[in-house]
């Protein structure tokens, strides 16, 4: 008979947004007619920029006629996409980033699921606690780790969900900033130690910055390449997803700089760079071209100005809630820098029981913190991608909160 991957055996039995899902779609069947307010996964809800829906048309067209079809594109992403990337995300901030360094893809999900396939199986994995479940269980999904093997590292209000450096030596450290789930950030000082770190130990920092588009505060960087030498020790994932809308759509981009070179078994230098390279080609055939022509919009001077003000919407929903929370009493974070509210749950109470109090007293779905690793036990996560209307309307139910 054949086998299986017994690793898929090791993990969680759900995954957390599926697990959430069921649950609110259990209480809707038992409670018809009720009007839950979605503040669980972090799906956005406004419509794609009027520049995006443009391009969007301006592609499709394309593709009616011999002259201007696209069939395959290169596996790396279009070079239209791959320069714009540069120049606005990377040059336009003073970072040398070249388009040569840029991956396109389908989502940063995919990119930071898939990068371990170009990283040994031996090497020791660090994660925050909590953390976004993709990086833990698609380790664990190849073998290269167990939850018993893996550093975590607390970020909790007690250290102000600031990780401490491991003390492990991990040659992979995930980080997330501006931080999916705790909605909280690193300063420039804070990142620069764990480039300096990574530096010193030989370590791959994986950052994943989907929340970039997110930062007001001008002391937390918007590039883990805004440190100086990060780009012999980081690659860093970025999506559309978040900063404008794509969700539905798809595409996301990787930057796997010239300068970062691992080791093979025998000791010698190798690009990462070419091995990502080599890992796409095979396995991946670009994403398509109609979603690159429009994320290759969202750098026109309208397609920024749209953006931005969509991004503006749900940081003033965040507002909104942080301040509806603290008023029925409770302690917020994040949601300054970031799309997500992190709450601490009332006397000490554990994750899943405030997020079925949510449920029923207020018909407010959220995401339980503990979902997302140990450390995130007594917390829940709200989002704030909703309509600014339910944001209003949530805060009103969370006044009536008896706990
Ligand atoms: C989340 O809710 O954490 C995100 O939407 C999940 C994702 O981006 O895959």
């Amino acid at each position: 008979m054949f086998k299986i991957n017994d690793n898929f055996l090791a993990l969680n039995q759900n995954y957390l947004f599926s697990q959430v899902a069921r649950k609110i779609n259990a209480y809707m069947n038992s409670n018809p007619g009720v009007r839950i307010i979605r503040m669980g996964i972090g799906d956005v809800s406004r419509p794609l920029a009027p520049a995006v829906i443009s391009a969007l048309h301006e592609a499709v067209e394309e593709q009616t006629s011999c002259d201007t079809f696209c069939g395959y594109g290169p596996e790396q992403g279009h070079r239209f996409l791959t320069e714009a990337i540069a120049a606005h995300d990377y040059q336009a901030r003073g970072i040398q980033i070249s388009a040569d360094e840029i991956f396109i893809s389908d989502g940063a999900k995919s990119d930071t699921g898939n990068i371990g396939d170009i990283l040994s199986l031996t090497n020791k994995v660090a994660l925050t606690n909590p953390v976004y479940p993709v990086y833990l269980d698609t380790n664990i999904m190849s073998g290269r780790a167990s939850i018993d093997n893996i550093e975590l590292l607390p970020c909790t209000a007690d250290n102000n969900f600031v990780p401490s450096l491991p003390t492990g030596n991990p040659d992979m450290i995930y980080l997330c900033y501006p931080n999916n789930p705790t909605g909280t950030t690193l300063n420039r000082d804070q990142l620069k130690e764990w480039v300096d770190y990574a530096k010193a130990h030989g370590a791959l920092i994986l950052f994943d910055s989907a929340y970039e588009a997110f930062i007001t505060e001008d002391d937390v960087p918007h590039s883990i390449y805004e440190i100086e030498g990060a780009t012999e020790v980081a690659i860093e994932f970025r999506s559309f997803s978040k900063t404008a809308g794509f969700t539905g759509l798809r595409c996301a981009y990787t930057v796997v700089p010239m300068a970062l070179k691992g080791e093979n078994a025998i000791g010698e230098s190798v690009s990462l760079n070419a091995l990502w390279q080599r890992r796409q080609s095979t396995k991946f055939n670009g994403a398509s071209y109609l979603s690159q022509r429009a994320a290759e919009a969202v750098y026109s001077p309208e397609g920024k100005k749209q953006i931005r003000s969509t991004i503006d919407y749900y940081l003033r929903n965040a507002t909104v809630l942080r301040e509806g929370l603290k008023k029925a009493g409770l302690n917020v974070y994040g949601g300054v820098n970031a799309p997500y509210i992190w709450v601490k749950t009332p006397d000490g109470m554990d994750s899943w029981s405030f997020f079925d109090i949510l449920l029923e007293q207020c018909n407010i779905a959220c995401t339980p913190g503990v979902g997302f690793g140990s450390a995130g036990e007594g917390y829940v996560r709200l989002t704030a991608f909703g309509s600014y209307e339910d944001c209003l309307q949530a805060v009103e139910r969370l006044s009536l909160l008896k706990m």
